[in-house]
């Protein structure tokens, strides 16, 4: 009789275990739950809430085809905004998102944002998230700390023991959850401020390397910010966090760059030139272990996602929504008359050019 209850039991046990285990999946998988947060890769969207899509009328200088949420449910952890003074505005209006200028592209102020944000975390509550705010109108602390109150987002932030000294280690995903301090917030940048002691200034906890890359030949792992860092050894013995920034710029015309959509499905594919793939194992060799993040364009193309859970060793990842991993077209009318206007352009170009040579 016992023993044939230990034998049911045990027959019982896989499927408990196995049930357990899926549910305990921190940011999609299991295995990443009790690692520390610096010892994983986080998937970024560089200028996350910049779509191109019908919202936006398709804007050229979007870098996201999707917005923030659906980037969360496609594996995204770390999404980048800039943030800009709107002169003349109080209160949440006082601080929008916008891409360089809020006359080219404005997406709204940065505590609906933040909203949105802090709604998906509420409904996905074993997942750590990382915000990346670049400060381009120097917004005080206790300014952008109204904007994160005023979202309810603060209530999930995460404090640093020190705001200026590096941890030797971060906590693991499994102790920010159990703490319910699972938002990271870095700020490029900012004066520490014990008012605000969530904000965290990038450039005290992380380095970059290049950002204006134009040519799939262009990109390095050097350091390049923050200036005090000049070399990969300095890099490294810092002991902060390395933040690999692939995206492709288009060659600026008249000075203004634009993200290049036509070769993103290459700069974000696992293998081949200037792919993601391939930058990270370049790093990887460079530093000895994986990047923290990558910040990519267009992150659902590639799909970006597939280069960071191969430098996790992740595999069967759960919870996931997946999104197309093609380029959003505009298939209106106008958008089909301006795609052909393009063409048109270009045979006019190559007609007058082969016109001329001859
Ligand atoms: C990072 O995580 C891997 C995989 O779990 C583990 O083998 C390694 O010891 C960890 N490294 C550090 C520094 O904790
Ligand atoms: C994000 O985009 C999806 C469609 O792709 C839409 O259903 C959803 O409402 C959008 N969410 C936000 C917060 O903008
Ligand atoms: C806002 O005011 C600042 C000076 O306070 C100025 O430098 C900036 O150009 C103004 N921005 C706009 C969009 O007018
Ligand atoms: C936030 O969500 C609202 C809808 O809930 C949407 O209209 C808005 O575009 C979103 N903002 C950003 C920056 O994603
Ligand atoms: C969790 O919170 C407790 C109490 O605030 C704190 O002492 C501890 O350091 C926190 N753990 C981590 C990993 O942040
Ligand atoms: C995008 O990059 C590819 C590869 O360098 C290049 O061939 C193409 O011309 C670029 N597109 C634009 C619009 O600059
Ligand atoms: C990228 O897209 C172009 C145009 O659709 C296609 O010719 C090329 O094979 C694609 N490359 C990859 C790596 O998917």
């Amino acid at each position: 009789m016992f023993l044939r209850n230990l034998l049911q039991a045990s027959a019982i046990l896989p499927l408990l275990y196995s049930t357990t285990s899926a549910q305990t999946a921190c940011n999609n998988s299991p295995s990443l739950c009790n690692r520390a947060y610096n010892n994983i890769t986080h998937l970024g969207a560089h200028d996350s809430p910049f779509v191109r899509d019908k919202t936006t009328d398709f804007a050229t200088s979007g870098n996201q085809y999707y917005n923030s949420t659906v980037q969360l449910q496609a594996g995204v952890r770390l999404l980048s905004a800039q943030v800009h003074k709107v002169n003349g505005s109080t209160g949440e209006d006082m601080w929008h998102l916008c891409h360089t200028s809020c006359d080219l592209l404005d997406m709204g102020t940065l505590a609906n944002w933040l909203r949105n944000i802090s709604s998906w975390m509420n409904s996905n509550t074993n997942d750590v998230v990382t915000v990346l705010i670049v400060n381009s109108d120097n917004a005080t602390p206790a300014q952008l700390g109204a904007q994160f109150a005023a979202s309810g987002i603060n209530k999930l932030a995460y404090t640093p023991p020190s705001t200026s000294v590096v941890p030797k280690t971060w906590p693991t995903l499994q102790n920010l959850i159990s703490n319910g301090t699972r938002l990271m917030s870095f700020v490029a940048s900012i004066t520490a401020d014990s008012t605000v002691p969530y904000l965290m200034d990038e450039f005290s906890f992380m380095f970059e390397n290049a950002y204006q890359n134009a040519a799939p030949t262009a990109y390095n792992c050097t350091p390049n910010r923050p200036t005090s860092l000049t070399t990969t050894a300095a890099a490294a013995s810092s002991g902060k966090m390395f933040l690999m920034n692939h995206f492709l710029y288009s060659t600026a015309f008249l000075g203004i760059q634009t993200p290049n959509s036509t070769y993103a499905n290459v700069t974000n594919a696992q293998t081949g030139l200037g792919s993601l793939g391939t930058a990270i194992t370049s790093c990887t060799s460079v530093y000895s272990k994986p990047p923290n993040f990558v910040l990519t364009d267009f992150v659902n193309m590639g799909p970006a996602i597939a280069s960071v859970d191969a430098a996790n060793d992740v595999t069967g990842a759960v919870g996931r929504t997946s999104v197309s991993t093609a380029a959003l077209e505009d298939d209106s009318t106008s958008g089909v008359i301006k795609r052909q206007g393009n063409i048109f352009a270009v045979v006019v170009a190559v007609v007058a050019a082969v016109a001329f040579s001859t």
